[in-house]
């Protein structure tokens, strides 16, 4: 049997190979050095911000950011729901209480709109909002001309979740560069990897500081290891580091591909009744991190859970667009401003292979698979 496809797997080459073994050469194999000095200046000059402190995750960026922030127990920080758990778990690592904002039709990101309505009534009910904590979601940007201006008008700081987003642009700037604070993330499966790793990117230069101490443990700069606050073993190690630049590098060609399984999917689904590209139609400024299509039922005849079970039966993995937080067991006590919006995404949508690792090969795999689906109904 032909192997797995899956969604969006690691892509990495001779260059990250050589990168890794000459960091290990160099005798760094610790959480600082050479390389993780350099992999923050060069993403921090990708992205078109002062500093970025490479961490040991996305939701490590996203729960010291938070922190440094100013966050604390009894706040509440307004998010999207539609996202993945880490949002919402740095959240509650902070003793925070997370506010769920309900998405726009198109796009599946916070609806600016509703922002307004949630910042309103939690200032009506005397809550203090310690940061609103938007999501890039599979790659495409929030609004953030809207999204800053109404947290400008509120007076409330944007901790920017953009571990999906790297590589994306609004109007022209880039992902990871809005707000007080951005966290990326480097996990295996998204648009570059260092198997597991994040960055905290900002052009305030105490935050970038704050989190550089409160990730090595909040040491204070003595030789007999003094603390004066908790701190938390978050750095990236050197090595990994190594792999992010040589990512860096094929960052742009990675992206392309990505682009290309866009279209080519777009193609494939152009004829096909009651099917749309997630997203909307602007999506030179998404680095098409994933391609989710979606499906109403009753014009296409079929639902996205029978495309699914046909993949798999192909050995190919496709998965829903994310579960709203909302819905999740654990976080279902937590309030929100909630229109049923995000609930539809997540009962009509499914997300397809798109990584740039794909070969041409398992590429011809996938619309094999979906071609004899589609003929078949
Ligand atoms: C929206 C979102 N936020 C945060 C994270 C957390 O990143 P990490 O896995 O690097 O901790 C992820 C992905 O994993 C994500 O998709």
């Amino acid at each position: 049997m032909a192997e797995r496809i899956l969604m969006s797997s690691p892509d990495v080459t001779q260059a990250e190979e050589d990168a890794v073994v000459a960091a290990m050469r160099s005798g760094w194999i610790v959480p600082l050095g050479p390389d993780v000095d350099a992999f923050e200046a060069e993403l921090a000059a990708r992205v078109g911000v002062g500093h970025g402190v490479a961490l040991s995750s996305g939701t490590a960026a996203l729960h010291l950011g938070l922190l440094t922030l100013g966050v604390k127990p009894g706040d509440v920080v307004v998010t999207s729901t539609m996202t993945f758990a880490a949002t919402t778990n740095a959240i509650v690592y902070t003793g925070a209480d997370p506010f769920f904002v309900d998405a726009d039709e198109t796009t599946g990101n916070m609806d600016p709109e509703l922002l307004r309505i949630a910042l309103e009534q939690l200032r009506s009910d005397g809550a203090h909002v310690g940061a609103i904590v938007p999501v890039d979601l599979l790659g495409k940007t929030v609004d953030y001309t809207a999204i800053l201006a109404i947290a400008a008008e509120f007076d409330v700081p944007v901790l920017a979740d953009a571990a999906e987003s790297l590589g994306a642009t609004h109007r022209g700037r880039a992902a990871g560069s809005f707000g007080q604070v951005s966290a990326v993330s480097f996990n295996g499966n998204k648009v570059m990897t260092t198997s597991g790793g994040g960055m905290l990117l900002t052009d305030d230069e105490g935050i970038a500081q704050r989190v550089r101490y409160l990730a090595t443990q909040a040491r204070q700069p003595v030789t007999h290891y003094e603390h004066v606050d908790v701190g938390y073993n978050y750095r990236m190690s050197n090595l990994l580091a190594a792999l992010g630049r040589a990512q860096l590098k094929r960052l742009d060609s990675m992206l392309a591909r990505r682009r290309e399984m866009r279209e080519l999917y777009k193609d494939v689904f152009r004829q096909v009744p009651g099917v749309e590209i997630f997203g909307g139609a602007d999506d030179a400024e998404d680095n098409a991190w994933l391609t989710s299509i979606l499906v109403d039922r009753e014009s296409a005849g079929w639902e996205a859970g029978e495309l699914s079970a046909a993949l798999a039966a192909d050995d190919i993995e496709s998965r829903p667009i994310w579960k709203p937080m909302h819905l999740q067991p654990v976080f279902a006590h937590h309030r929100g401003i909630l229109t049923g919006t995000s609930e539809r995404l997540f009962a009509r949508g499914l997300t397809l292979p798109s990584g740039s690792a794909l070969t041409g090969p398992q590429r011809e795999r996938v619309f094999e698979s979906i071609g004899r689906f589609l003929r078949g109904r």
